[in-house]
């Protein structure tokens, strides 16, 4: 006999795939999220338009943690437990994924973060990965351009202490800085509750850098770009990291930033042929740039319903297994390839702030499709 509410004549083949997101779609975080949540909507359009994933459709449940890390602990339990999903997509920051990690790992679900970049992330157990590259790089690379490319010596940092991507990435950069020769001459941090900065800002100006790296979110940045221009401080002097790609830095502090440079995932005029794909079909749908936030959800979503698609089996054992054998997948981030620690072994943008806009500058670590 048929289990109740079951239609027979619906071949199970065509049930749909439950795949959980679980994102700041509200508090501090919700441009991320949101931008994250679009590049996620696009990939599921394309793979139900070509007919889904093995004969079935994508299914993908949003649940919004508001930013918050105790809501992130339990959306992502509904997710597993409720909806029964098969893998999970999220979350945007390094702190959130790390609590959705633990959870994902522990319930054998395999989770993708598109950008949390720090190397806690994946450490958690073989059920987490990620599509961005880690800090590990990123510091590497900022403390490669600044020292070398930009030949600055005397170098200040500025950080908030509270905050695992932020003070990590303060660390990374610090140490490889260092070692390429560079002298800190004044380190700084706040915490993330702070949106007076004048007295770091002031010392910081004080010990005379000749840059100052700063690897925080664009929210504290805004208001330290308008109280380091008071101070006498141009934007240009300010080297970031990825969080600082959000439209409302361009917007709240284009002007102040102009000149500055910071490592990324992603530009819109970034030169790759996927990445080209990606920007065109997200304007026709959104009207406007992607940033790197939306590149790396559609990513983390086409990676995740390729390794379905190749994937021995519909478990999400079979889903794990096949995510960690990808190579070479052509993302609109670069060409990415999932290492043996489950990170994503790819290229890193410099972006440059020009006329409030976030423009191309160089491609480092280099792996891009050619
Ligand atoms: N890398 C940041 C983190 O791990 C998140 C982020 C990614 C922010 C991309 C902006 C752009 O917390």
């Amino acid at each position: 006999k048929e289990a109740a509410g079951k239609d027979p004549s619906i071949p199970a083949a065509a049930e749909p795939w439950k795949v959980g997101a679980y994102l700041s779609l509200s508090g501090a975080e919700t441009q991320f999220g949101i931008e994250t949540k679009e590049g996620i909507e696009l990939a599921v359009d394309e793979v139900n338009k070509k007919g889904g994933v093995k004969g079935r459709p994508v299914k993908v449940f949003y649940e919004d943690n508001k930013s918050n890390p105790q809501e992130t602990n339990n959306k992502v339990l509904q997710l597993i437990t409720r909806d029964k999903v098969v893998a999970l997509l999220g979350e945007v920051a390094s702190s959130r994924s790390t609590i959705g990690g633990i959870v994902a790992n522990k319930h054998k679900i395999p989770m993708i973060t598109s950008s949390a970049t720090a190397p806690e992330v994946t450490q958690i157990g073989p059920f987490v990965f990620r599509v961005c590259f880690t800090d590990d790089t990123q510091g590497q690379m900022g403390a490669e351009f600044v020292v070398k490319t930009m030949g600055k010596k005397r170098i200040g940092i500025l950080y908030a202490s509270d905050d695992v991507y932020s003070s990590g990435l303060a660390t990374q950069f610090r140490d490889a800085a260092k070692k390429l020769g560079g002298e800190i001459v004044v380190e700084k941090s706040f915490i993330k509750t702070e949106t007076n900065f004048t007295t770091y800002i002031n010392e910081i100006r004080d010990a005379k850098p000749e840059l100052v790296y700063a690897p925080i979110y664009y929210n504290a940045m805004v208001p330290i770009a308008r109280q380091a221009k008071a101070a006498g401080m141009p934007g240009s002097m300010f080297v970031g990291g990825d969080g600082w790609d959000a439209e409302t830095l361009l917007q709240d502090a284009g002007e102040e930033m102009e000149g500055a440079y910071f490592t990324n995932h992603y530009a819109p005029d970034v030169p790759w042929p996927n990445a080209q794909a990606f920007l065109k079909a997200y304007k026709e749908r959104f009207k406007r740039d992607p940033s790197s936030l939306s590149s790396l959800g559609y990513d983390s979503a086409q990676l995740l319903f390729d390794s379905m698609g190749r994937a021995k089996g519909d478990t999400p054992e079979a889903i794990r297994d096949a995510i960690a054998e990808t190579k070479n997948f052509a993302g609109a981030t670069g060409t990415i390839t999932i290492d043996p620690n489950r990170n994503a072994d790819k290229s890193i943008v410099i972006v440059q702030i020009k006329n409030k806009k976030f423009t191309y500058f160089a491609a480092v670590n280099d792996k891009a499709q050619k």
